[in-house]
């Protein structure tokens, strides 16, 4: 499985790594995954107790991954439209919440700002990695 970044990507990947970034990262991932992940990302959010999925923690990435962190299945699995979860499970799909979400910003622009806004998590999840 391969993912293939757009130039146009990369800017707003460039321009993502700055420190505003990482606290939207922060921001994005307290109001939509810390319910499940829980605020601190180790998997005990307030909802686990109705799932019957255990919830991943999510700040042993890289060590269950021989010490890289998996950047790009990350991508793919919180935006969930393809590769590893399009066949479904109890995440939401955030690729398709957060492009409606910006629906109204033009198609374009609903498209960069989700990849945008799941790329910033990504980065986040980066840094709590132990
Ligand atoms: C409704 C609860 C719920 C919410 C909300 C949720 N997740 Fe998850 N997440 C899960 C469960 C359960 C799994 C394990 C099963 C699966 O992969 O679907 C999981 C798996 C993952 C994985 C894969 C971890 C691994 O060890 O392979 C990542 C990464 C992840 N979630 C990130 C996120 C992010 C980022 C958000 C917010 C944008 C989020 N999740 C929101 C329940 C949730």
């Amino acid at each position: 499985m391969e993912l293939r970044i757009p130039a146009a990507l990369a800017l707003v990947v460039a321009s993502a790594i700055s420190a505003p970034a990482e606290e939207i990262g922060e921001a994005t991932f307290q109001q939509y995954c810390a319910t499940c992940h829980g605020l601190d990302a180790k998997g005990e959010g307030p909802l686990t107790e109705l799932l019957l999925e255990k919830v991943p923690d999510l700040t042993v990435l890289t060590q269950e991954n021989d010490g890289k962190f998996p950047m790009l299945d990350v991508i793919h699995i919180v935006d969930g439209r393809t590769g590893v979860r399009a066949h479904g499970g109890p995440m939401p799909v955030y690729g398709r919440i957060f492009s409606a979400e910006a629906a109204d910003h033009g198609t374009y622009s609903a498209v960069m700002e989700a990849r945008g806004r799941i790329l910033s998590i990504a980065y986040y999840l980066e840094s709590l990695q132990n």
